[in-house]
Formats: C-alpha cells, sequence, structure tokens
C-alpha cells in the first residue's frame, strides 16, 4: 500500500474543505480517501468541517458509529477532532468492479444529540496486475492450417478498475504468430493469435509463446502465461522410396516364400499419415501370381512357379501408399537367373524306315531335333547314340543331327535297331533325356539259296515204287518272304540218254525228290542229277546243287547158267580123258547174276549125279573136278545136275546139266560138235571163241526178239531173256570191280516204267520202256568189241561178254 498521504490529503483537504461547505448546510461531510490508507491516517477534522468545538467532543462523548452491523473504518480523535482511518479499506473487496464506493459512517453526540452522516468516498489504486486464469495455456494447432487462422486466447482479468484493468495485451516474438486484440463491448478486452506463417511439424513440433495483458496504471502492472503450442500432423509427406528403381535377381523354381528383395518407402508424417503400405501398380496375372509383396514390410517374396523359361525379366511398379492416400511408386526389376531344369528334348523330324539293306554308308535314315529350353551352357546339347552300332550322328545346322548309317546293314544278321538318342546339356548337374528309334531293316534279296550240304548222296532200292521219295535236299534262304522262299527244280539234264525227269521229280515246295518210275540196278547203278534252289526275289537268285543217286541192288535176278546151257537144252558133253587124275579140272559151270553183291555171289552145288563121289565143283569157282582117278569101272557117261544158287535174301537158283563124256578119243562121240580146248593153243582158242560167241550171239539175239515181242505184249515188266548183258563200264562205280572178277554177266532189262511230264506234277504217264545201248568197256576179250556191234548189227540187248579166268567155254545151244 502506498501511503504517501500527504499530497493525496492536501488535495482532500481542499476537496473536503468544498465538501465541508456543503456538508455544513446539510450536517453531512463527505471525505474522499485512497484505499490501503494506513490506519491513523487523518483523512479530516470534525472543528474544521462540520464546526464542532473541540472541547466539547468529549464531553459531549462524540463517537463514529456504523449503520446496522457495519463495520467502522474511521475514528475521531477527541483531543484534536481529526478522523482517521480506523481499519484497512480494500476497494475491491468492499466494492468489487462498482465504479464508485463509498462507505457510510455515522457520527454520534450527545448532550445534545447530533446526528452527522459522514461518507467515506474510496478512490483506486493500481494495486493489482492483470492476472490469467491459468499459468499456461495450450493449443494443439494442425500443421495445415492455413495463413491467418485465429485462435482465441484465454482474457487476462485485474481486480483494479478504469485504468487501472488491462488495457493491452502482447506477445513473445516468433515466426508464426501475430496478436489481435479485441475489445469487449461490454469492457475489457482479448486477444487472439493470427497465424502469419504455417507450421511444420516436421520442422517444429512444439512451440511456446509468452502473451503479457499490461494495466494501464502508473507504474503498469503486468500478467503474463506462456502459450503451449503442439503441432499437429497433416500428411503433408508422401512417402518415399529409398531406391528410384529396385534390381534383384531371382534364381527360378526358388522355393515359395523365398523373400525376393525388400522395398522401402519412408514417410516423414507421424501416425496414419506416416503408416507406408505397399502395392504393386498394375501388373499382370503372371507377375501376381508369381511374386507377392507384403503390404506391411515391402518384402517381395515369390509366391508361384518362377520360370525362366517362362519369364525372365519381370519389371512391376511398386506404389507405396500412406494411411490418408498419398501415394509414391519405384520400378522393381526382377531378373530370373537360369537353372538347369529342362532337360533336353530330342525329336524325330523325319525318319526313313524301313530302310533297304543295301543302302551304302553314309546313308541318312532320319533326321533329329534337339532343344533345351534352358539358356546358356544349360542350353548347350550334345548327343549320342550307344556305341556297336552302324550308325552315327552327324551335327548338322543348329539343333539338327543327321542319323547316317556307318557300314552296310545286313538284315539277315540284324533286322531290328533300337537306336537310344541321348542327349545332354552342360548345365551342372547336366540333364539328359533320350528316345529310342526303331529301324527296320527292309529285305533286298541278296542271298541267294544256300543247300544246307554241299552235295547229297541218295540210296534207293531197285524196283522201287514209282513215286517214292527217296531223298530230299533242303537250302536256306535268309532273306525276307519270297526274297527268301525258295523253289526247287530239277536242272535239265540227261541220264543214259533220257531227260533226267524221266527218272526223278522234286518238289518244289518241300525238296523231296521223287521217283518217277522204277529204277534198275541192273541198268544203272548210280547217276548224277543237279537239282536248283531259286528264291522268288526279282531277280532271283539260286544255286545248284549235285544229288548223287546210288541204285541198291536187289535179288531180283536168279543167277544166269552161260555154260551149260540150262537143262533140258543142253547139247554139250565134256570129255574127260579117262587118264584124268583126281583133282584135275574136268570142266566149269559159268553162271551170272545180274544182281550185284550178295545177291550175285554165286554158289555151285552138285545136286545130282550119275557118280556122286566121281567129282566135286568148286563152291564158288563153279570148277569141275574129278575127285579121284578115273577108273575102266567108271561109267563113260556122266550126268550132273548143277544148282547155282546166289546168297540174296532169299537166294536165287538156276539148274543146268553137265553132260560128261569119259574118253580119250572123240571120235568115240561123233555128235560132239565142241572141242577140247588146249591152252597151248591160245590162236586156235581164240578163233574157236570167236566163233562159238559170234554163233551164240546170233542165237541169243534171235531168241531176244522173239522173247521180246512175246513179253511186250504182255506187259510184263520183267526180264525180256535171260543171258543179255550189257552194263556199260561207265556206269559202273569201281568199287564194283571185285564183282567182276567172280565172272558175273551183267544184262541189261526192258521195263516199263512211269515217268511223270513235269517235276511238280503227280500224273504219271505209261511210256515205253526202253534200253540204252551199251557200250562195251572191257578188253578182255581180245577183240575189239566193236566188231562185235558192226557184226550184229546195233540193235536192242545184243550182248557183250566179259569173261576172266576162264579157261574153257562151250556154249550149249
Ligand atoms: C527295341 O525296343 C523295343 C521296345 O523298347 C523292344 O520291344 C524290342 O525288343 C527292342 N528290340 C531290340 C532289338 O532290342
Ligand atoms: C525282296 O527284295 C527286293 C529287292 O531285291 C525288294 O524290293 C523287295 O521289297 C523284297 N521283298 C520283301 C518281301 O522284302
Ligand atoms: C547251275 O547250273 C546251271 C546249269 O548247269 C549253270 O548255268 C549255273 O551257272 C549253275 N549255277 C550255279 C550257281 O552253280
Amino acid at each position: 500500500m502506498d501511503h504517501k498521504g500527504f499530497p493525496v490529503l492536501g488535495l482532500f483537504g481542499c476537496l473536503g474543505l468544498l465538501l465541508l461547505t456543503l456538508h455544513t448546510v446539510h450536517g453531512d461531510v463527505v471525505y474522499s480517501l485512497p484505499e490501503e490508507m494506513k490506519r491513523g491516517s487523518v483523512i479530516g477534522n470534525i472543528d474544521k468541517d462540520l464546526g464542532i468545538k473541540v472541547d466539547s467532543l468529549s464531553t459531549r462523548k462524540a463517537r463514529i458509529d456504523t449503520e446496522g452491523s457495519g463495520k467502522r473504518y474511521c475514528d475521531i480523535n477527541l483531543s484534536n477532532g481529526d478522523v482517521t482511518v480506523a481499519d484497512r479499506i480494500d476497494r475491491e473487496a468492499l466494492c468489487g468492479k462498482k465504479a464508485s464506493c463509498t462507505l457510510k459512517q455515522e457520527l454520534v453526540l450527545e448532550n445534545p444529540l447530533e446526528l452527522h452522516r459522514i461518507s467515506l468516498h474510496v478512490e483506486d489504486i493500481n494495486d493489482n496486475s492483470p492476472q490469467f486464469k491459468k499459468e499456461t495455456m495450450k493449443f494443439e494447432i494442425r500443421e495445415s492450417a492455413g495463413k491467418g487462422n485465429r485462435f482465441r486466447l484465454d482474457e487476462a482479468h485485474d481486480a483494479d478498475i478504469g485504468q487501472n484493468a488491462v488495457q493491452s495485451y502482447s506477445i513473445s516474438t516468433n515466426e508464426h504468430f501475430n496478436l489481435n486484440v479485441i475489445a469487449k463491448s461490454g469492457g475489457g478486452k482479448y486477444s487472439e493469435l493470427v497465424l502469419e506463417k504455417e507450421l511444420d511439424r516436421e520442422e517444429q513440433q512444439e512451440l511456446t509463446v509468452v502473451l503479457t495483458a499490461a494495466d494501464g496504471g502508473r507504474p503498469k502492472r503486468s500478467g503474463t502465461v506462456v502459450i503451449h503450442i503442439t503441432v499437429l500432423d497433416a500428411n503433408d509427406n508422401a512417402p518415399v522410396f529409398s531406391q528410384a528403381a529396385y534390381k534383384a535377381t531371382v534364381p527360378e523354381n526358388s522355393p515359395l516364400h523365398t523373400v525376393v528383395i525388400t522395398v522401402t518407402a519412408t514417410d516423414l508424417d507421424e501416425g496414419v499419415n506416416g503408416e507406408v503400405t505397399y502395392e504393386f501398380d498394375h501388373i499382370s496375372d503372371e507377375t501376381n501370381n508369381v511374386f507377392s509383396l507384403d503390404e506391411k514390410t515391402g518384402e517381395v517374396r515369390v509366391s508361384g512357379p518362377v520360370d525362366y523359361e517362362e519369364l525372365s525379366t519381370y519389371e512391376m511398379q511398386v506404389t507405396a501408399k500412406d494411411g490418408l492416400g498419398l501415394v509414391s511408386s519405384c520400378t522393381l526389376l526382377i531378373d530370373v537367373k537360369d537353372v538347369n531344369d529342362n532337360a533336353p528334348i530330342t525329336s524325330i523330324k523325319s525318319l526313313t524306315n524301313p530302310i533297304p539293306e543295301n543302302v551304302p554308308a553314309g546313308t541318312e535314315v532320319a533326321v533329329i531335333n534337339v532343344q533345351d529350353r534352358d539358356s546358356g551352357e544349360n542350353r548347350q546339347v550334345r548327343c549320342s547314340i550307344q556305341q556297336n552300332l552302324p550308325f552315327k550322328l552327324v551335327p548338322s545346322i543348329k539343333n539338327y543331327y543327321s542319323l547316317v548309317t556307318t557300314a552296310e546293314l545286313d538284315r539277315e544278321l540284324v533286322s531290328d535297331y533300337n537306336i537310344t538318342i541321348t542327349a545332354t546339356d552342360e548345365g551342372s548337374p547336366p540333364l539328359s533325356s533320350s528316345k529310342s528309334v526303331q529301324l527296320s531293316v527292309a529285305d533286298v534279296n541278296d542271298n541267294p539259296p544256300v543247300f544246307e550240304e554241299q552235295s547229297y548222296n541218295a540210296y534207293v532200292t531197285e524196283n522201287n515204287k514209282p513215286g517214292s521219295t527217296f531223298c530230299s535236299v533242303s537250302a536256306l534262304d535268309p532273306d525276307w518272304r519270297q526274297n527268301g522262299t525258295v523253289i526247287y527244280s530239277l536242272l535239265p539234264g540227261e541220264v543214259n540218254g533220257a531227260p533226267v525227269s524221266s527218272y526223278l521229280s522234286v518238289n518244289g515246295d518241300t525238296g523231296l525228290i521223287h521217283a518217277v518210275r522204277s529204277l534198275d540196278y541192273e541198268q544203272f547203278r548210280s547217276f548224277k542229277v543237279h537239282v536248283m534252289a531259286r528264291d522268288n526275289g526279282s531277280p532271283p537268285l539260286s544255286s545248284n546243287v549235285t544229288v548223287s543217286v546210288s541204285i541198291t541192288d536187289v535179288n531180283d535176278n536168279s543167277p544166269q547158267i552161260l555154260y551149260p546151257a540150262p537143262e533140258g537144252h543142253s547139247f554139250m558133253t565134256e570129255l574127260v580123258p579117262k587118264a584124268a587124275q583126281g583133282g584135275s579140272l574136268v570142266s566149269k559151270v559159268i553162271a551170272v547174276d545180274a544182281d550185284s553183291g550178295q545177291n550175285a555171289w554165286l554158289s555151285y552145288h552138285i545136286v545130282k549125279s550119275t557118280d556122286p563121289g566121281l567129282f566135286t565143283i568148286g563152291l564158288h569157282s563153279g570148277e569141275i573136278r574129278t575127285q579121284r582117278d578115273i577108273s575102266e569101272s567108271d561109267n563113260m557117261k556122266q550126268n550132273l545136275i548143277v544148282a547155282v544158287k546166289d546168297n540174296g535174301q532169299p537166294s536165287l537158283s538156276a539148274t543146268c546139266s553137265m553132260y560128261l563124256l569119259i574118253s580119250d578119243n572123240l571120235a568115240e562121240v561123233p555128235e560132239l560138235k565142241d572141242m577140247s580146248y588146249d591152252e597151248t593153243n591160245p590162236k586156235l582158242t581164240s578163233y574157236l571163241i570167236i566163233a562159238l560167241v559170234s554163233v551164240s550171239t546170233f542165237f541169243l539175239t534171235f531168241i531176244i526178239v522173239i522173247l521180246g515181242v512175246r513179253f511186250c505184249r504182255r506187259r510184263k515188266p520183267r526180264l525180256l531173256f535171260d543171258g543179255a548183258v550189257a552194263i556199260p563200264s561207265a556206269y559202273l562205280p569201281p568199287n564194283y570191280a571185285e564183282v567182276d572178277g567172280t565172272g558175273t554177266l551183267r544184262s541189261t532189262y526192258n521195263y516199263d516204267a512211269y515217268l511223270t511230264t513235269g517235276s511238280r506234277t503227280s500224273d504219271f504217264k505209261f511210256v515205253r520202256s526202253y534200253n540204252d545201248n551199251t557200250l562195251p568197256a572191257d578188253q578182255t576179250l581180245k577183240k575189239s568189241p566193236t566188231d562185235f556191234s558192226e557184226v550184229f548189227g546195233d540193235g536192242d540187248g545184243f550182248p557183250e561178254v566179259r569173261l576172266e579166268k576162264t579157261n574153257r567155254l562151250n556154249l550149249c545151244d
């Protein structure tokens, strides 16, 4: 409280005098005084102001009273009549905001009772500062707030009135705000903040300004308040990617959820405004199926099959968006790295199948294409086929290969090839695949039929049935189907002057050789035919084989007794010298058998004799010898019946009679025509033989003709006549020579036979029998055999006689 009361008192004193004057009239007095004067301060004098004498005050018990129960604010000094302040006078407490503040007091005097009103007019002094309600003010202003935006501030209050109340506001200096002070219509003032420059949360998140309110007192008083301004975020920042473009590489076939790359965008804003979400921007479905983007973290992961072969580079836009939709984007490039995941694929572009076996080496068989969908090394493909095949792969243009032959093919060795083409790429690990090509080799008729044997020997028993099979030939042709179908046929040839087909036929399909007619060992023992095997190719190939047919003998010929003539026809008699000693050769039975071997091995037996003890016959030589010396008592005429048997099964036999005359003199038997034969006279013997042979041959020829005619008519395929001999030695195998040693003669036979007209029909025809002309081949006889031919003509069946070891030959007629 300011108590510089005197100047004020002086002022109020003058005023009091003026008032006093006024109150004198009414008996009242008014004192004006500032509030908060010290107790005891004199504010007036009742003597002067009211004219009441000081010395009477005590006696008149002068005192101050209040109206009602009000408080007493002044006092009277009874000794000098001064009116003094009795208590603290606080205008604000007593009167608040009232413009005038008057306190009513009464001066009471007794004896006589006198009442004077004393009004204390309290005046304001600036004893209060302006005050704000709170010490701080808080504001939240969005950074997006625009220029000129106003923010009303709390008003400051000052208990004083008038000039001492709040008169002005000011704020501390700052960049953003100005202050605008507004007077209220009912008095008082308030202020507002005016935004002069936009806020930026990202630059300054909070700011503080101080607001000062000042009054108009003297001296001035002021009050302040701190204004806290929090700048609220506005979405004024778009997300920003850390790179404008991202590049990543991912191996193909990466497993699902593999992280490829993480894109990052930052947003300076906070809260929702700074929450960045990522997404792909307009991407194709393929990409979408392959990669996924985590919208929160920005991780790009594999979400589907990554196939380099499908797509090797992905380019996409990634956008980042904050909570309220500010967007930015970047480019993401993903390169797919090739992995060797594709095996080469082999395809056959063309194939010559089947391929003829005769194509030259180097012929192209197939064209092969190899593809590998990978790239780089993984795409490099090597092709191979298995070893040991007559084929190779020749690289051609680009991915093409030719499969060519490296050698001649032989269908008969290998008819099918399984060629496995293996393609391997150069990746690591390499992948490979293989493909099989089945190749058949087509046949070409390049193999002639080949007989299983180099030559064939056939044995046929004579008198075989026509049509019987006695041999088979077989040839193989490894070619295919008709190129390997073998057809057999007889090559034309002659046997004994007749076509070979009249003896044999061969079954074209089976190679079985049939006799066309009955064969006769006595006619010829063997012959050769050539059989051809031909395939059905075009042109056909063929080969020949020789079939040697050997006819085996059957005991079908009885021994033929040449000498002496058969029983009943003999006119010949042998002379036995009387002086013949035991063991001397008397005669010889000469017999032949047209058969051979055992069938022609003749044995001689004396069946009946006049004197059984006199003669013996050599079992095999036929030589008749005396068994003992001839005695005078022996009968001059001796008769022997000799049987000649061959050794066949069953054996055949013939008999003859031999007449022996025991005499030394031919004259004793004048009817005998033959002469003794002397070894010492070979020349005579030769003539004799020639003569005898000639005669007998002529005779026999005659008989042959007669009998031949007769037998032909009877169609009897048997012997025409006995004794005819004609076997050309050319037809005799050498091993038959020892048979000759037995003195056997061979004869030809006429017989009927069936001939076939062709090798492949079974249609037999009866054909005329015939005889081969015989050719003498032996030089046993001194004369050349042709001489006989000349003598007897070239007729059928003329005899040829071959004799060895013959001492004596007598022909019976
Ligand atoms: C070729 O292959 C086929 C099928 O794989 C098989 O049936 C045939 O026997 C094979 N041929 C050869 C000659 O290996
Ligand atoms: C037989 O060989 C010929 C060539 O010599 C050939 O043209 C033909 O196709 C072959 N036949 C068969 C059935 O293989
Ligand atoms: C087969 O015989 C015929 C006739 O004699 C002959 O022309 C041909 O060359 C022979 N063929 C062979 C393969 O011997």
